[in-house]
């Protein structure tokens, strides 16, 4: 599979998973992400070998099912905005970066995703849609200000134990701020950890390897590419390391949408997964897949290469 070129999916359509996400079950990679055709938002596609992709389902979409959850939650998916002239216009929802938990308590799956209002960025809302299928039709709970923070580029994070983390960039993307998710993953339980303040690091992206924590992110420069770093830890709310470059100045013309770890015969291996964006002509965004290599202290490097050979790495 080549990096950098439009792909398409079972149907010969071009397949849209921008900013995106992977859940791997019974036997498929589910792969989610932005697609901004029409009214659809999320879109979900599933894989056996990483490499032709089955579309499943808009699964999240401005007509979405919604329902009203927590009091102060904002279900509308399209809503009038007042500009700065004090001119209206309506707009249908921008969805940024979904991320899709499964809750094995509830049997749910939540999708956290970043919310605007379809005409600017200054709503910096986080938002939540349920569902009790993989790639069924998400049910739309609203968008908030997490504990009144504003919310813009975000990721999510499960530890074996099942408890649930989402993290998102706020105070206009200054800080990169740590929320525990209640049991159910429907909120905010608790503030665990402001990262980096100040220096506005953005399309954050975390896993866990040999029991230390990985944060990658960018820096903060809309959709044009930047030098990616990346810090280490051993607690999730304890001391964080310095940030270290990871990959080029441009992060070999990409920024972070996640990390994929493969099982193969020989042991886990990390791909990055990274969406190269085309700013003046969205729908041409592209994402490339790059192995992620690791020394004997944990530190890593980026492999950058023209294509994947997914045989390589799948048993
Ligand atoms: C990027 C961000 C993207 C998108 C873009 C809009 O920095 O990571 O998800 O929000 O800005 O300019």
């Amino acid at each position: 599979m080549k990096n950098g070129v439009i792909l398409y999916d079972d149907r010969g359509e071009v397949l849209h998973a921008h900013g995106g996400y992977m859940l791997y079950e019974n036997g498929y990679f589910y792969w989610f992400g932005e697609n901004r055709t029409g009214d659809i938002r999320v879109s979900c596609y599933r894989s056996k070998d990483l490499e032709h992709w089955e579309f499943r389902n808009h699964v999240l979409t401005c007509d979405s099912k919604v329902q009203e959850h927590y009091i102060r939650s904002d279900t509308r998916l399209r809503k009038e905005v007042t500009l700065k002239d004090g001119s209206k216009k309506m707009g249908s929802c921008n969805i940024e970066r979904p991320k899709v938990l499964y809750n094995s308590k509830t049997k749910q799956y939540v999708m956290w995703m970043h919310y605007e209002n379809g005409v600017h960025y200054g709503d910096a809302r986080c938002a939540v849609a349920v569902s009790d299928k993989i790639d069924g039709d998400y049910t739309y709970y609203g968008s908030f200000n997490p504990i009144g923070n504003m919310s813009r580029d975000c990721t999510v994070f499960k530890e074996e134990d099942g408890t649930a983390y989402f993290i998102s960039a706020a105070r206009e993307n200054a800080d990169l701020i740590i929320y525990r998710l209640t049991e159910d993953y429907l909120a905010i339980d608790e503030q665990v950890r402001i990262l980096w303040p100040g220096q506005a690091r953005e399309a954050p992206v975390l896993f866990k390897r040999n029991d230390r924590y990985y944060m990658l992110s960018s820096a903060c420069t809309g959709w044009l590419p930047n030098q990616g770093k990346y810090a280490i830890s051993d607690s999730l709310t304890g001391r964080w390391s310095t940030l270290k470059p990871f990959g080029d100045k441009t992060t070999y013309d990409s920024q972070p949408a996640f990390i994929l770890p493969l099982e193969t015969a020989g042991g886990v291996e990390w791909i990055y997964v990274g969406d190269r964006w085309n700013g003046e002509n969205y729908p041409a965004s592209t994402y490339v897949f790059f192995p992620l290599h690791f020394n004997e202290i944990g530190e890593l490097t980026l492999e950058n290469c023209e294509e994947m050979d997914w045989k390589k790495y799948l048993i």
